[in-house]
């Protein structure tokens, strides 16, 4: 059996204030997607930034494994060296990604060093086409393209290396509905050609129509994970079903779950969940909650065993 690309297992990042990551296990395949959604300061950011040894001053990897295609990365600079050939990375925030005084060409030029001048501006112009954008956009400068224009130009860079897996870090979230559906729509044509996909989202609409899989973080640590249509259809942690429940009808304006996440160095030595949980039992603030199985792949960390009770 060939090993998965990415394999998170038990991740744990601490910074001065505790944990901040306490626990996040997940596999991605090659020409897999995988959605990682929760609620803002879970940590899906950082824990995409420790893959590539980003994490910020302060914070480290301090347990827990981290394979690449089979490699622990953990030790040395393993991970540093994932970057850009084996892993891209499409950051959370587009506006600093973007040098506004070099064109694009030239910007997606400096991830192909060691290239003839000829070589690299065919690769531009193939890197260019791949993800949607017409060759006159190697000569244009940042402002002058539109915010999906901007997105795919980074799309590009990140995929200058011909890396395996890209991790997407809310790439949708600065762009309007209809360009960020064109968005998610090249990330599939990306993964039907064998990438891995990691995509950082808090739009469950996007989630909806990417077949793959779902990890639901909450407070640091995967609560519930499996296939897309199982975990939308029948999401069996009661914190999936509440941020499901959030999600705006028609008409209306999104809600949310009453209460706040809790910051590091907070968090119960039970369920982080249980101070906001509609179905809280009495051991769920002291005992840490046990994987279940809800069916095919589909798992979650909940001291209930019935999904979808009403108690
Ligand atoms: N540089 C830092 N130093 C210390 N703690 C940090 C730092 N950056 C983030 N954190 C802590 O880690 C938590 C998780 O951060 P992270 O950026 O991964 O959240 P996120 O799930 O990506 O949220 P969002 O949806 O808002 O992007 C934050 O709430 C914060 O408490
Ligand atoms: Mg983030």
């Amino acid at each position: 059996m060939t090993s998965p690309l990415l394999e998170l297992g038990h991740l744990e990042i601490r910074g001065a204030a505790g944990a901040v990551v306490s626990d996040v296990g997940f596999t991605v395949e090659a020409g897999g997607i995988v959605c990682v959604v929760g609620e803002s300061g879970c940590g899906k950011s950082l824990s995409a930034l420790a893959v590539l040894d980003l994490l910020p001053p302060g914070l480290r990897v301090t347990g827990g494994a981290l394979r690449f295609d089979g490699r622990d990365v953990l030790a040395g600079d393993a991970r540093k060296r994932l970057r850009g050939r084996e892993v891209g990375m499409i950051f959370q925030e587009p506006a600093t990604a973007l040098n506004p005084v070099y064109t694009i060409g030239f910007q997606v030029g400096e991830m192909l060093r060691g290239l003839s001048r000829t070589a690299r501006r065919d690769r531009v112009a193939a890197l260019l086409h791949r993800v949607g954008l017409p060759p006159a956009a190697a000569a244009s400068y940042p402002h002058q393209l539109s915010g999906g224009m901007k997105q795919r130009a980074m799309i590009a860079m990140a995929l200058a290396g011909e890396p395996r897996l890209l991790l997407c870090d809310e790439p949708t979230t600065a762009l309007d509905p209809t360009v960020g559906a064109q968005i998610l729509a090249q990330l599939r044509t990306l993964a039907e050609d064998g990438l891995g996909v990691v995509l950082i989202t808090h739009d469950f609409h996007a989630v909806s129509r990417m077949r793959g899989k779902i990890v639901v973080m909450y407070a640091g640590m995967v609560v519930e994970q499996g296939p897309v249509p199982a975990v939308l259809g029948t999401p069996a942690h009661p914190y999936t079903a509440a941020l499901l429940a959030t999600l705006p009808k028609k008409g209306q304006r999104p809600g949310s779950i009453p209460g706040q996440v809790p910051a590091p160095g907070m968090r119960p030595p039970g369920c982080p969940f249980f101070n906001r949980c509609a179905r809280v039992l009495p051991r769920c603030e002291a005992e840490p909650p046990p994987w279940r199985d809800a069916g095919e792949r589909h798992e979650y960390r909940c001291h209930l065993s019935d999904i979808g009770g009403s108690t």
